[in-house]
């Protein structure tokens, strides 16, 4: 059976101070935390180097949605244990140092401790539209990759819980990802 992952923004900053973000899959293991980031990656080169990362759990499914479309710019705020940066945005936060690499030509083992964390807002129950942008953007991280009737029959399926569920902020990330879709495929934005 796989892991359990759960998918969240990972938060590093590089060593000259540069702040990055970045989507991740998690994996829970006992109390550590559990990243693996496909080579090459700014998230991995910065956790090497600075033996830190944030874990952002959010719901703003803008910032996922964000990311895959070059918009990488959302408000942070200092960590408050490590030397790191938080979303603003997130619901709550974990601040992790690396213990343990299990280096790997693709994929290295990332074992990071909690060091600290906290709670900024409650979380407020799942909605459909927050899956779907989720989805949207996996579908989009991998367009290089996947065949375009693929892509367009999933955005398609996708859209009902868009339709019948979305909050402004989820129309607005799923327009990026369709304009994102569109101009993969050489169609009309
Ligand atoms: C929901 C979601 C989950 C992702 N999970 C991972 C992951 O576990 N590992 C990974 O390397 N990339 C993952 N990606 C893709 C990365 O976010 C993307 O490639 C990113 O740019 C990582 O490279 P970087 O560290 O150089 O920014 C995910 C993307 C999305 C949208």
């Amino acid at each position: 059976m796989n892991d359990q992952i759960f998918e969240a923004v990972v938060t590093t900053v590089s060593p000259a101070g540069q702040p990055h973000l970045a989507p991740m899959g998690v994996r829970y293991r006992g109390e550590r935390v559990v990243l693996m980031p496909f080579k090459p990656s700014t998230t991995l080169d910065n956790i090497v180097a600075t033996g830190c990362a944030v874990l952002n759990l959010i719901t703003d499914a803008r910032i996922f949605a964000g990311c895959v479309t070059g918009r990488r710019s959302w408000p942070l705020l200092p960590a408050e244990r490590i030397a790191g940066m938080r979303l603003q945005a997130a619901l709550g936060h974990v601040e992790l140092e690396l213990r343990e690499r299990a280096d790997d030509d693709q994929r290295p083992v990332l074992e990071m401790a909690r060091i600290h964390e906290a709670s900024h807002a409650p979380f407020i129950g799942l909605n459909r539209a927050q899956a779907a942008v989720l989805e949207g953007a996996i579908l989009v991280s991998r367009l290089r990759m996947l065949p375009p009737d693929k892509v367009a029959t999933e955005m398609a399926y996708l859209q009902t819980a868009i339709d019948k569920t979305a909050g402004a902020a989820e129309h607005e990330a799923w327009a990026w990802l369709r304009e994102a879709v569109n101009r993969h495929q050489g169609q009309p934005l």
